[in-house]
């Protein structure tokens, strides 16, 4: 993992854990999904969490405190290669702190993190543990000035100028005149390990909701003659906790306007990015334009030049310089070519590779498909486990039978195909170099080089017939 330039110094002087606690049920957000799963920006708020954690200190020294739903949380951040501690009852977050005591014995400092607060950057986390060590302080708190501070702790400090903390009381407890304060306690913190475990027992659940309140170390401490220190985080959004789905969607729409700003910055033009939803590994090259109401998920990677209609939704795709994409394209997976031009309403589904040049128009919907340069398949169609040549037409209403009932089977059309419109292709199949396909065949046996197969019934025509059912139905 890269680590932030700036952790170096300190780390050398101590061992420093990472606990991020991740247990609680999240009651507020009435949901049977566990808080920290949540996603914003595109993922789980506790993968964002990780993230940071991963840029100052290995995986390996960071401890997730894990309680209700424990299973989907630890099975969700598996590749993370973390340490999972199981905080079986989640009795507060000092609780948490009581169940990792083990975890983080060795440690000289450790910092704690929340798992719902997903904007903390790695700099902020560095700038908290040095404070931290500068200060040679027993507790340190991150803190932040919030025009609404409704619900969080408060920070009593010892005077307005002073490093010091008094307090913290939490939201519940705090007198109007405390609730004034506009100082709140972000929730990450940095102890020393050992002072934090020769103290925490001194914890009681006389509060509120009858927890451990992680809050009351300040306090505790105080009393202790311990210092205890604050530091105000450089951007008060980075602390920003997700209680509610309401505060889950205000920083799921910072995230996401924060990319559309960095994409507008490398010179990307975007129609009320407010409407757009681009997720953080998204990278989109200069002079590309994104009209309103786009969504580009996953590991998408748009080339320069290229045109994203409004309403289409792009994900884990790789689409090429100067492409079109037109109005409610749906792109899964695929692959892209230079100057193709797609949509509106195509459908292109895993495995699909779309060549230089070439269009897939309305209602034409593919998967696993290699399209030649310059191919076109415009309208109607369904091209599924198809290797489709160079400078092939394919007829409006075209279907590749690719199934069988059982298994899948390919269809090839060799370059320079022309296939007429209305025509199933009963796979496998293959059409040769330069054949023809007369609109509406159903073409079950392989068609050779520059042939013409023509698999309908004859056309039958009988003059007059219409005009004498007409005679007769208006006698009867
Ligand atoms: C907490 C702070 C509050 C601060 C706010 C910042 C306390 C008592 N209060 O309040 O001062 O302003 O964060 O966002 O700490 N958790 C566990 N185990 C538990 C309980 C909670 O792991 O037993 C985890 C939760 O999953 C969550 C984090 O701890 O990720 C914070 O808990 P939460 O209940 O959200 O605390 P707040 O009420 O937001
Ligand atoms: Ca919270």
């Amino acid at each position: 993992m890269p680590k932030a330039a700036n952790d170096k110094k300190p780390l050398s002087a101590s061992r420093t854990a990472i606990a991020i606690m991740a247990a609680g049920k999240g009651t507020r957000l009435k949901s049977k999904y566990p808080k920290v799963l949540h996603e914003a920006g595109g993922k789980p708020l506790l993968a964002h969490v990780i993230a940071a954690a991963a840029q100052i200190v290995p995986a390996s020294d960071i401890h997730v405190i894990i309680g209700h739903e424990a299973e989907l949380v630890r099975k969700a951040m598996a590749d993370s290669g973390v340490n999972f501690v199981l905080q079986q009852e989640q009795r507060g977050t000092g609780h948490a702190l009581m169940v990792a005591q083990q975890a983080l014995a060795g440690y000289d400092t450790v910092i704690v993190l929340s798992g719902d607060a997903p904007q903390i950057t790695p700099e902020t986390i560095a700038k908290l543990r040095d404070f931290h060590l500068a200060k040679k302080a027993a507790m340190t708190l991150l803190t932040a000035v919030l025009e609404r501070p409704t619900g969080y702790g408060r920070i009593l400090r010892k005077s307005a100028k002073s490093d010091d903390v008094r307090a913290i009381v939490e939201e519940k407890a705090a007198s109007p005149a405390q609730k004034i304060i506009r100082e709140i306690n972000a929730g990450f913190y940095a102890f020393s390990v050992p002072k934090l475990f020769r103290n925490i027992q001194k914890l009681s659940t006389n509060n509120a909701h009858g927890e451990f309140y992680l809050t009351d170390m300040a306090a505790i401490f105080g009393k202790a003659k311990e210092r205890v220190v604050a530091i105000e985080a450089n951007h008060p959004h980075e602390i920003l906790g997700s209680n509610t789905r309401a505060e889950l969607m205000e920083i799921d729409q910072h995230m996401r306007l924060g990319k559309c700003r960095q994409l507008m910055a490398d010179g990307v033009t975007i129609f009320f990015p407010h409407t757009c939803v681009i997720d953080n590994d998204v990278e989109v090259a200069a002079d590309t334009v994104i009209e309103p109401y786009v969504q580009i998920l996953g590991k998408s990677r748009i080339g320069a030049d290229c045109r994203i209609r409004s309403y289409s939704v792009i994900r884990n795709s790789e689409i090429a310089d100067g492409v079109v994409v037109r109005n409610g394209c749906v792109i899964d997976d695929s692959k892209v070519e230079p100057r193709a031009i797609l949509g509106p309403y195509s459908h292109l589904r895993p495995g699909s590779e779309i060549g230089e040049g070439a269009h897939v128009g309305n209602f034409v919907e593919t998967k696993k498909v290699k399209l030649g340069k310059g191919s076109k398949a415009n309208h109607l169609t369904y091209l599924g486990d198809a290797e489709v040549g160079a400078g092939v037409n394919i007829g409006a209403g075209t279907i590749t039978c690719n199934y069988d009932g059982a298994k899948k089977h390919t269809t090839v059309i060799e370059d320079g195909v022309f296939v007429g419109s209305d025509s199933t292709l009963v796979a496998p199949v293959k059409i040769g170099k330069g054949a023809y396909v007369a609109a509406a065949s159903c073409v079950t046996y392989d068609v050779p080089e520059d042939a013409l197969a023509l698999g309908r019934a004859r056309q039958v025509t009988k003059e007059g017939w219409a005009k004498a059912k007409r005679q007769a139905l208006c006698k009867s």
